[in-house]
This record gives C-alpha cells, structure tokens and sequence, in this order.
C-alpha cells in the first residue's frame, strides 16, 4: 500500500498544526482530560479549561480524592456535567490500581471512555499506532471515500490510512485537516493536500452528510432541558437551593423531573428540602 496521502497530510499539517496546550504533553491523565472535554465542546473554550482543570486536579490521584461536586465546579461552563462524574470514578478506577491502563481493551474498560476516547488516549498519550475517528476525521473519510460511511467502515478506513509510527502526527494533522480545511460547510479544497485522492472534492451531495461519526448540528440550547440542568448546577456551585427553589432558579417547566433526573444520575444531591453538589 502507497503511503503518499498520508505523507502529504503530514507535510501540510506538521508545520500548521494548531498550537494546543495538550498537544506538549504525553501524560495520559492529562491527555484523557483534554480528549473528553474536547467530545462536546469547542477548542477555544476547553483551552482555559483543561489548564485549569489541571491545575486543581494534576493527576488522578488528586481528583479522586475531591469530592465530585469540586470536580463539578471546575466544571462550570464545559455543559455535559457526565463527563466530569465519568472522569471522576476514572481517577478513582485508575488511582486504586496505580497504573493507566495502556490497550484498548483496558481502556474502554474505564467509564465514559468509548471507541473515540480510547483511541485518542492511546495514539496521543502512549502514540499507539491506532486511528482515532471523531467528528472532523470521520467527516474528511467519508468525503474523500465519496460515500457514506457506517461505524465499522469509517473506523476500517481510517485503519487503512494511518501511517505505522506516526499516529500521533497523522491524527492530530487528520483532525486540523478536517477543522481548517474539509469543514462541515465550505470546505476549501483547493487547499487540501488530499485533493487528489478525493473523490467528493465539494461538488454534488456532501458524502459526509448521514455519515457514522459525523456530529449533526445540535439542538438549540435557549430553553431547552440542558440549559435548565445547567442553571441549577451553576446555582449549586456557590450555595444549597431549596427543593422548593429549583424550579425558579431553573427557569423550566420541567423543573421538578429535571431534579429527579439530576439526583437519579449523581450529579446533585437532596438532603431534606435541600439540593446541594454530591
Ligand atoms: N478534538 C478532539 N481531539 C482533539 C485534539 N487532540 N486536538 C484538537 N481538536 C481535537
């Protein structure tokens, strides 16, 4: 097999790539921080973030022993609150047993690590010669494939492209690639290094568009429950609120499930009339 789009990849994007704090670093901890934060929120706003973040909690060990609603002030701002109980009970899990685990098989083993997590740790912390498939990586494969993708596909041809020893190069250009370049509307393909490989090259139907590992757009957040459940776990950051209270602070019409949904998940905690962070 000829190696030459990666080759170019690497050539375009090593001398651009963006300069992103977790892209100095190969400590797992650090690196798992970064990654699920980075699953649902955009770059700009995770950089302040992940260093604070870091700050507080510099290894598992130290965020294991917080309590999850410190975590959960750190939190502040990221939305997904899941993500940082799920990071939490992986501090525990990793802490106890002294080591971070190095596979795949480990690694999906942690909670809230999936197929794009796991991946992502291991070729950017230990550069594991794995392909990491996100939303940016997933929509270029399918575009430069000319045809929609499902899971087991676009995680086949990501395989078939990686380069042997330079997963961590190759995913980091794949991902700027596909933020910078093979945007999701108005891609610049006279730019792109893969070009002449692409079977789309932005002209009919967008093959990317229904593909496996393409993010569609998100519902919008103004009124919605997420927004709701944020609120409340903003309020509880700084004081208790009255189980009376909620639905004021809330500011939703589903206020009273939304605080059953909250408390059933572990992210807040009732104590009589009181809700406060676990
Ligand atoms: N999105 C997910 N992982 C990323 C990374 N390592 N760098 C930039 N954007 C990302």
């Amino acid at each position: 097999m000829t190696h030459e789009p990666a080759t170019a990849v690497l050539h375009w994007g090593l001398p651009r790539l963006r300069d992103l704090p977790w892209r100095h670093t190969r400590d797992p901890w650090a690196v798992l921080v970064s990654e699920v934060m980075l699953q649902q929120t955009q770059v700009a706003r995770v950089v302040p973030k992940w260093s604070a973040f870091l700050l507080a909690f510099p290894t598992p060990a130290a965020c294991a022993a917080a309590s999850l609603g410190d975590v959960l002030r750190l939190w502040q701002g990221l939305g997904y609150p899941r993500r940082a109980r799920n990071l939490h009970a992986t501090a525990g899990i990793v802490s106890a047993a002294g080591l971070f685990p190095s596979d795949l098989t480990g690694m999906l083993a942690l909670p809230g690590v999936g197929a794009y997590t796991a991946r992502a740790v291991l070729a950017f912390a230990f550069e594991a010669d794995v392909a990491v498939v996100d939303t940016n990586t997933a929509r270029v494969l399918a575009r430069v494939g000319g045809v929609r993708l499902t899971q087991r596909e676009v995680q086949a041809a990501a395989d078939h492209w990686l380069p042997p020893g330079e997963a961590w190069a190759w995913n980091q250009c794949l991902m700027d690639l596909g933020a910078t370049l093979c945007r999701p509307a108005g891609p610049a393909c006279t730019e792109c290094p893969l070009s002449s490989w692409c079977a789309w090259r932005g002209v009919g139907d967008d093959p990317a568009a229904g593909s496996a590992g393409v993010s569609r757009a998100q519902a919008p957040f103004a009124g919605s429950e997420r927004q709701a459940r944020g609120r409340l776990l903003a309020a509880l950051a700084h004081e208790q609120v009255s189980v009376g209270a909620a639905a004021q602070v809330m500011s939703h019409r589903a206020a009273p499930r939304l605080v059953d949904d909250l408390c059933a998940e572990g992210l807040v905690r009732r104590d009589g009339d009181w809700l406060l962070l676990p």
